[in-house]
């Protein structure tokens, strides 16, 4: 039996209750067997759910790129490591050898360090998908510096917010990115965030597209020239276990976005393993995740996970529509891409395009797809398994989140059963409840309730940075010695989890987190916005898409509705950015509120979602006149 390499049921089962019985041992002899360390760990782990603090290979030394990068140049030195596929079709595939790698992540590590970086210090990286950001999240961990990678869609608002939360001091961007045909100029938006960030003394900026862009004197530096002088080799900071490797933020059903702070050895064991056996990677296999870098599977699905199994990694730098919607298939013959992992909404987009995209490709290759992100439909999952796998390759719909760094529960090609819509199983080492309102766990099959982990495992978030009161509050405080995860699960008669979706204010589009109260923020920012309330309702590409309830100040009709609607929705894609734009803004009077004044959301869900034949309980409703109102005026 292998701890690190399940490959059929009995095996699964074997490992899973050795995992439970004795996470400690059976995490040491993963970390033992699989992975290279300075110095070996005093302790497997000490926790306590009250502080909450959780450490996991404590008093070890290690530097994750030499797991990444080092130990593979000997015997996989000129393998490719990062498959690069360009926007453009015409535009030439790069393949960058594990070699190649380790000189590309040395010269970057050197020219942080020439920029005054130093272990700790918090480098902001806001890049498109092009090879450079992968290397300098690299070269990041190389020195010790702390990486927080800012996702390039987001406005200049929000890449300022997150600069700031985290005081970032340098940034790595581009002057620009090629998006389908269209270019984005994201150093404008690195310029007009940065009117606003005190803490950046440096801006590091990759050419990509060519652009004339202004270099702010003093703090703007092209990179090309400095990589160029910069050293071939860079030793690697010696870190702890528990030092922290990255921040990546994610919004909350309220406030600011959560930095949420991973640590170095546990998240790597843990992004290595789920990779290993989620994928079924073998040596010679070319995997492919299509997310971007910029949210967590891009961090553990593209970077750190393949890179630390030696695997090969795709980065797409464009998008699925261009130069036409077959481009993800054609990716997929051209380069013989053996898993694919992507998500529902893409599923789902590209599902209602003519199959002739797809039957025009040869995808034999194709051994595993996955998804995540979102809840997959019935629909979506067996288009995916008829066209695309054609009903050869296992479908991993894999659950997970920001704070848990790694995939939670998730089927297990050949070992555990693909179901649609069923995440199925709990990873080794995963230890799920589900829980009533009341605190209760609930037991036995065929119920449901919220998803909650009962025992800490490597890879989970250690704190909110600069915030720990708040990571107590949000995960912690629900529900006693437990993670709370903010999703409804159900638990089917065999016990497979099905994830029903969140259970707080927090609504995923196109498998994007966001939370509504930002949004609401954003809104109430317009001048003549008086109060707001935001919901989703359910899409049929988006999974979900994003409903306002607005009241203005005044409610003359002197005010043109649709000019106000696109007012509102530049503002919030001005704040935080496109991805947050609203589907449907009503205007109304009035929003149905409890006593106590709490906007009733469930009601504003129910409207917007076209279902009103049971409203629930309203008894506790304020203004129960206002429910018809709403529902006379609602958008179909
Ligand atoms: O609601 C769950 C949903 O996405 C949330 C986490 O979002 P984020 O932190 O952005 O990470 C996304 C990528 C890991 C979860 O709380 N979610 C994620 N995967 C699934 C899912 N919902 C249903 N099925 C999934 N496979």
């Amino acid at each position: 039996m292998s701890n690190y390499h399940i490959k059929h049921l009995e095996e699964y089962f074997q490992v899973y209750r050795k995992s439970v019985r004795n996470p400690e041992s059976y995490w040491e002899e993963i970390a033992e067997e699989h992975f290279m360390w300075h110095k070996r760990w005093d302790n497997v782990l000490s926790y306590d759910f009250e502080k909450p603090e959780f450490k996991w290979f404590e008093g070890a030394k290690l530097n994750i790129t030499e797991n990444c990068i080092d130990r593979h140049l000997r015997t996989r030195g000129d393998k490719t490591a990062i498959l690069f596929e360009p926007n453009n079709p015409d535009e030439e595939a790069q393949h960058i050898s594990y070699n190649e790698l380790h000189e590309r992540v040395a010269k970057m590590a050197n020219v942080l360090k020439s920029q005054g970086v130093k272990k700790g210090d918090r480098v902001c990286i806001y890049l498109p998908m092009i090879p450079e950001l992968a290397v300098s999240v690299l070269a990041c961990a190389r020195i010790g510096a702390i990486h927080s990678v800012v996702f390039a869609g987001f406005s200049s608002t929000a890449l300022a917010t997150r600069i700031n939360d985290s005081d970032c001091k340098l940034v790595i961007t581009s002057d620009g990115s090629f998006r389908g045909s269209k270019t984005i100029d994201l150093k404008g938006i690195v310029d007009e965030g940065l009117k606003k960030c005190d803490s950046v003394e440096t801006v590091l900026v990759v050419n990509r597209i060519n652009a004339e862009i202004e270099m702010k004197e003093g703090r703007d530096q092209w990179l090309q020239p400095l990589l160029e002088k910069a050293e071939t080799t860079c030793a690697p900071e010696i870190m702890d276990a528990e030092d922290p490797l990255f921040i990546l933020y994610t919004s909350g059903s309220t406030g600011t976005p959560k930095g949420m702070v991973h640590t170095t050895a546990g998240y790597m064991v843990y992004s290595a393993f789920t990779f290993k056996n989620v994928f079924q990677y073998r040596e010679d296999d070319v995997y492919w995740c299509t997310a971007d870098i910029g949210w967590i599977t891009g961090h553990s699905y593209i970077v750190y996970g393949p890179l630390a199994n030696g695997a090969t990694t795709v980065m797409f730098e464009g998008v699925p529509s261009y130069p036409d919607y077959g481009r993800f298939w054609e990716i997929v013959e051209k380069h013989k891409v053996t898993q694919f992992y992507t998500a529902p909404t893409a599923i789902r987009a590209l599902a209602k395009e003519n199959l002739e995209h797809v039957e025009k490709y040869d995808l034999t290759s194709l051994k595993v797809l996955g998804t995540v992100g979102e809840p997959i439909n019935e629909e979506a999952w067996h288009w995916y398994d008829e066209n695309i796998g054609k009903k050869k390759c296992p479908i991993v719909d894999t659950w997970w989140q920001t704070e848990t760094g790694g995939i939670m529960i998730s089927p297990i090609p050949y070992s555990t059963p693909a179901i649609p819509t069923f995440a199925t199983l709990p990873l080794p080492g995963i230890q799920p409840a589900l829980m009533d309102e009341e605190g209760n766990e609930i037991k036995g099959n065929q119920v449901d309730g919220r998803l909650c982990i009962k025992f800490p495992w490597p890879s989970m978030a250690r704190t909110i940075w600069g915030n720990h009161q708040r990571y107590k509050d949000t995960y912690f405080s629900a529900f006693k010695n437990m993670y709370f995860t903010g999703d409804g699960a159900l638990r089917d008669s065999v016990g497979y989890y099905r994830i029903t979706g969140r259970v707080d204010d927090v609504v995923i589009v196109s498998g994007h987190n966001l939370g509504t109260a930002p949004i609401e923020d954003a809104i109430n920012e317009h001048p003549a916005v008086a109060e707001s309330a935001i919901v989703g309702y359910p899409h049929e590409v988006k999974g979900n898409a994003l409903y306002g309830y607005v009241i203005l100040k005044e409610t003359g009709e002197s005010r043109n509705q649709d000019n106000l609607r696109k007012e509102i929705n530049q503002l919030i894609s001005d704040r935080i950015g496109p991805i947050a734009k609203l589907d449907k803004i009503q205007f109304t009077n009035g929003l149905p509120k409890t006593r106590s004044g709490k906007i009733m959301r469930r009601i504003l869900r129910k409207i917007a979602s076209n279902d009103t034949s049971n409203l629930g309980d309203t008894s506790t409703l304020l203004n129960p006149e206002v429910v018809q109102e709403v529902m006379d005026n609602v958008i179909k």
